[in-house]
């Protein structure tokens, strides 16, 4: 295993699509690894492959430090509901903005096994899971910012 180099915004790779998963490889399996190594390193709660500079359908996704998600191909099929709060990103370091996203996901992926299965989330995962899935689009949550994209210093001052 390995800590990757987070590619931040203003590179290329960030903005493309990335290409479905078709088989499990050792290569694959090494890059799965190695997200998950950096996203620890960087106390991230999710990082997608093309932040490592891969344009694979990857992402994973830890929001509580003990329950990690890897998911390949990732597709969110319902969602319900509506928050406003907070967000982040390992792409755009010391920035933080206000968006909304749906409150409840539904998703379906592949596993490290290439087997389906289904993940439900609400609040911080729900966040989470629709975040990580658009860099799988070239998006960036800064497309979706309300208001204005402030320094997480900033923030801390104002006693938010
Ligand atoms: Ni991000």
């Amino acid at each position: 295993m390995a800590i990757r180099n987070i590619r931040e915004i203003g590179e290329d790779v960030l903005t493309k699509k990335c290409k479905e998963v078709q088989e499990m490889t050792d290569r694959t399996r090494e890059l799965i690894e190695d997200m998950i190594e950096t996203m620890y390193e960087a106390n991230g709660v999710g990082l997608a492959a093309p932040q490592v500079g891969v344009l694979k359908r990857i992402v994973v996704i830890d929001t509580t430090g003990e329950d990690l998600l890897v998911m390949i191909n990732p597709r969110i099929v319902e969602t319900s509901g509506e928050q406003t709060g907070y967000e982040g990103c390992l792409s755009v370091p010391g920035k933080t903005g206000v968006v909304t996203r749906p409150n409840y996901v539904k998703a379906v992926a592949l596993d490290e096994e290439m087997q389906p299965f289904e993940v439900e989330g609400t609040e911080l995962l729900a966040r989470a899971i629709c975040h990580e899935l658009e860099h799988l689009d070239g998006h960036l949550y800064v497309e979706k910012v309300e208001g204005e994209l402030k320094d997480v210093d900033e923030l801390e001052e104002d006693g938010e």
